[in-house]
């Protein structure tokens, strides 16, 4: 008998402190893709965790999902200084993924904060924002797919060539958004030549911008970028909001390099930087064991 769970239950799930955390992000996942406002509201209740790792997930959701219904809890967290900078900053960025006009003014206040990846996270959301509104329709159709289907913070240039996208990478004298436009046509072109000229910007001088490059060579799982991340990871002085989308990059691209990597700093001082390398493992685990589970059962299957 299969038993199906409510909303509610995989919403108490995914709020229970004493599961392993990668029971909790499962919860979540299940949570971001059933969607709709009790999710939603399943969702925003978790960010009195102790947890940044996971309360910075839970805004990359709410922002993924794009339902406006999420954008009170996202203002909330956005202005809340007592959070750490890396869940603010995914707050920003989640406002900017939902695309509202309305958050404009909002953004615009925080591109002024402070914390620099806070400040520039609001920076890309309002000219994201203004592009959605102004650039969009004229540009869209001349605009390279983006493979992995994820709302990203800027859309890819219009450029296809990669040196040019790649000065453009580099070039810290353009503006954030256009680096990130490149950073994003680069992904979508998904070539080793791409893939090492991505990895050469874990070397910018933003720790936003670096973070969001190790994301992308996360999403594109592919072996060239293994030392480069490997790298950015083992540099104790590397921001941990980089160390850590390095570590779970590394967990995506999961060769056997990625994994000593990640062992070795499952043990590490900064929190986000540890859970972020058990997660990357358990979750490794667990789908090797459902591999072998499926495997199993199509070898029932047959003998049957
Ligand atoms: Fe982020
Ligand atoms: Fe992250």
């Amino acid at each position: 008998m299969v038993n199906y769970l409510t909303v509610q239950q995989i919403g108490l799930q995914l709020a229970d402190q004493k599961r392993p955390l990668t029971d909790r992000f499962r919860a979540l996942f299940t949570l971001r893709n059933l969607g709709g406002h009790e999710a939603i509201d399943c969702i925003s209740k978790c960010f009195g965790d102790p947890s940044a790792l996971l309360k910075h997930e839970l805004a990359y959701c709410l922002g993924q999902m794009q339902d406006e219904y999420a954008i009170p809890g996202l203002i909330r967290v956005l202005r809340d200084k007592t959070q750490e900078p890396m869940v603010r900053h995914e707050a920003g960025e989640a406002l900017g993924a939902i695309g509202s006009a309305d958050v404009l003014d909002i953004l615009r206040e925080y591109a002024k904060d402070p914390q620099t990846e806070v400040a520039e996270t609001c920076q890309l959301a309002v000219q994201r924002i203004e592009w959605l509104k102004e650039k969009c329709s004229q540009e869209n159709h001349h605009l390279s797919s983006n493979p992995y289907k994820s709302v990203d913070p800027a859309p890819p240039s219009l450029s296809l060539d990669t040196e040019t996208l790649q000065n453009t990478l580099l070039d810290e004298s353009r503006p954030l958004f256009d680096r990130y436009r490149a950073m994003f046509s680069l992904r979508n072109k998904g070539d080793n030549e791409s893939v090492l000229a991505l990895a050469r910007g874990l070397k910018c001088t933003s720790a936003l911008f670096r973070h969001e490059i190790a994301y992308v060579l996360g999403q594109m799982q592919h072996e060239a970028a293994i030392p480069q991340l490997i790298e950015n990871l083992e540099d104790l002085k590397e921001n941990p909001m980089v160390r850590h989308e390095c570590a779970e990059a590394l967990g995506s691209i999961a060769k056997d390099q990625c994994l000593t990597a990640l062992e070795k700093y499952s043990q590490d001082q900064e929190r986000v930087v540890k859970e972020s390398c058990v997660v990357a493992l358990d979750m490794f685990n667990h789908e090797q064991s459902n591999e072998f589970q499926y495997a199993d059962s199509l070898v029932k299957i047959k003998e049957t």
